[in-house]
């Protein structure tokens, strides 16, 4: 037996205690229903007014929070097409509250068969971007058909039949054209047009943006919710629908199997949880595959250091920078699928550990990326939804879903209405290669058959023992930072619009600079940051998508907002039927 140096023993002895009171901090914010009352009231917040109303409706009739979640998501990927929907995954982070447990539902996308480190490489050495990010190659094994089942058998208490109704109805007779959809189609106009099945169901009849008010219908997409909501997951992974993605992904030049379908499954996984705060806060939220959880819980101990919350913008904002450029790193070098890759989750999340990072951190000055030590090169590059659920007896529900980009692959299955996601782009097709938003990764992101891409997905839950918040929104590779900020908000005890509408920044570690939106900074602040060292870039226009509920358990209010940068409608309900807010 090998006995561990002295010094070592007293690492692990430190490691060891800092561990069990950070667990035992957990416990004691932990919501306890026998302290606190229930909320008493739903509320939903989504992207779409029409999706946000159909998990309402599902309340009403009785369903319970899991229920009214794949009620929304469903509506969501018929109403918000570019987004998330029946042709992607997502993540699904629950809380049961007679159990007082959490579960995290894993139903990112899977790598078929066929795919393999080198499957983006062409002939010259070169990442094939196309081949990455439009039609039947850049698409992963669809997870949203499998967690909409997953969901029902295991924590629902309604038939998929009810919870899918309004999205079928939604795809049959269409829903109104709104601004946001006219941007994401503009933006991948393209694309569509390649695609004769898209541009048919999403585009006008001249192959052009349809007007705002136009009828979007999608009739094949609600006979293939029909069947799924009649056969649950076989409706989907085996069968006609199982056939005809099969058939033509085969004849668009793609590489999917039956098998790969029939292989399909969700994982449950531990949810990251974290004391945060100085152990006033508990953080609940989403494990690798995703790298939201990690780099979310290192940036808040990092921020522990320091206090954050008296500093005026500038110091701030050079704080907030320096912490996420440390947890980019970190998600770029370490963070993959733990199926098929070590994560070292439990270093990474060690306080020690991120002290030190913090301790790196020198004040007025930059730390420039590359001086610490990651991969190298990376230039700049560039839809996803978040729902947001708590019914009146406190179970509550943080998913995000995608396809990737807007309308992901931009292929739609013909005859099924399925729109397949591009999200075999967030592997790391190359080492140090970026992808579409300047993410550079290393080889436990790269591909291999049946393995999920890394992810920043990053649904969560903020438990206090003053209250309970739910948070998540859409963004790529900003989206942790920009949980991050509306955790900060959550923390200063700021009322549930501030969460969703605080001006945003975000670093992530390459490129090597801080975006912002203009809100965030004045030209004065750009100046200080610029004279410490730092590149700054113009985000260019507001970004991020924020769905939130909030659970005061002072006075038992529950409150909830959707970003006003969107479409998206947020409502509390009296279970009795009375609107409390909308
Ligand atoms: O899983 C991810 O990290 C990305 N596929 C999410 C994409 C996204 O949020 C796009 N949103 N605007």
């Amino acid at each position: 037996m090998i006995f561990p140096s002295l010094r070592h023993c007293t690492t692990l002895l430190i490691t060891a205690v800092l561990w069990s009171l950070s667990i035992a901090t957990q416990a004691a914010t932990t919501p306890d229903s026998a302290l606190h009352p229930r909320p008493g009231q739903h509320a939903v917040a989504s992207a779409h007014p029409l999706a946000t109303r159909a998990g309402i409706d599902i309340l009403q009739q009785g369903g319970n929070a899991f229920d009214a979640a794949i009620a929304v998501a469903a509506s969501l990927g018929v109403v918000e097409p570019y987004s998330a929907g029946i042709g992607g995954g997502g993540f699904w982070l629950l809380y049961l509250a007679d159990r007082d447990e959490y579960r995290f539902i894993d139903a990112r996308e899977k790598a078929p068969a066929a795919a393999h480190r080198d499957y983006y490489i062409n002939a010259d050495g070169k990442v094939d971007r196309d081949k990455a990010i439009n039609g039947p190659t850049a698409a992963a094994i669809p997870g949203q058909a499998a967690a909409f089942d997953w969901l029902t058998q295991h924590y629902g208490r309604l038939p998929l039949q009810q919870t899918l109704a309004a999205a079928i109805q939604q795809a049959q007779q269409g829903f109104p054209v709104y601004e946001h959809y006219q941007r994401l189609t503009g933006w991948r106009l393209d694309t569509l047009r390649r695609y004769p099945q898209s541009a048919r169901l999403f585009l006008n009849k001249d192959g052009e943006i349809p007007e705002v008010g136009e009828l979007i219908r999608q009739p094949e997409l609600a006979v293939t919710l029909q069947r799924l909501a009649e056969q649950g997951r076989a409706g989907f992974y085996q069968g006609a629908t199982a056939a005809a993605m099969v058939k033509q992904v085969q004849q668009a030049g793609g590489d999917w199997t039956l098998a790969d379908l029939a292989n399909y499954s969700v994982v449950e996984r531990q949810p990251i949880r974290t004391s945060v705060g100085h152990g006033q806060f508990e953080l609940i939220s989403a494990p690798p595959p995703s790298s939201g959880g990690v780099a979310l819980s290192q940036m808040l101990t990092m921020l522990e250091q320091f206090d954050w919350q008296s500093l005026d913008t500038v110091p701030q904002t050079q704080l907030l920078a320096e912490v996420m450029r440390r947890a980019y790193l970190d998600r770029a070098r370490y963070l993959g699928d733990p199926d098929f890759v070590p994560v070292p989750v439990k270093q990474l999340l060690d306080p020690a550990y991120n002290r030190q990072w913090a301790a790196s951190i020198e004040p007025g000055k930059a730390t420039p990326s590359l001086s610490l030590q990651g991969p190298k090169n990376i230039k700049e590059g560039f839809h996803t939804t978040h729902l947001s659920v708590m019914d009146a007896e406190g179970n509550m529900v943080s998913a995000t879903l995608s396809i990737n980009l807007p309308f992901g692959s931009g292929f739609t299955v013909p005859g099924t209405g399925i729109l397949l996601n591009n999200e075999m782009d967030d592997f790391s097709a190359h080492p140090g290669a970026p992808n579409a938003y300047g993410l550079v990764g290393a080889e436990a992101n790269a591909i291999a058959p049946g393995k999920r891409p890394l992810s920043s997905m990053s649904p969560s839950f903020l438990i206090s023992r003053d209250q309970t918040a739910i948070i998540g929104t859409p963004g790529g590779s900003r989206i942790i930072t920009m949980v991050l900020l509306g955790i900060l908000e959550a923390m200063q005890d700021k009322p549930v619009q501030d969460w969703v509408s605080r001006p945003r920044l975000h670093h992530q570690y390459l490129p090597d600079r801080i975006q912002y939106e203009a809100a965030a900074l004045t030209a004065a602040e750009q100046s200080e940051l610029k004279v410490m060292g730092y590149t700054l870039k113009d985000a260019g226009r507001q970004y991020g998508n924020m769905q939130a509920i909030r659970w005061d358990h002072r006075n038992g209010e529950v409150s909830a907002a959707a970003d006003p940068r969107g479409y998206g409608s947020a409502m509390v309900v009296e279970p009795a039927g009375n609107t409390i807010q909308k």
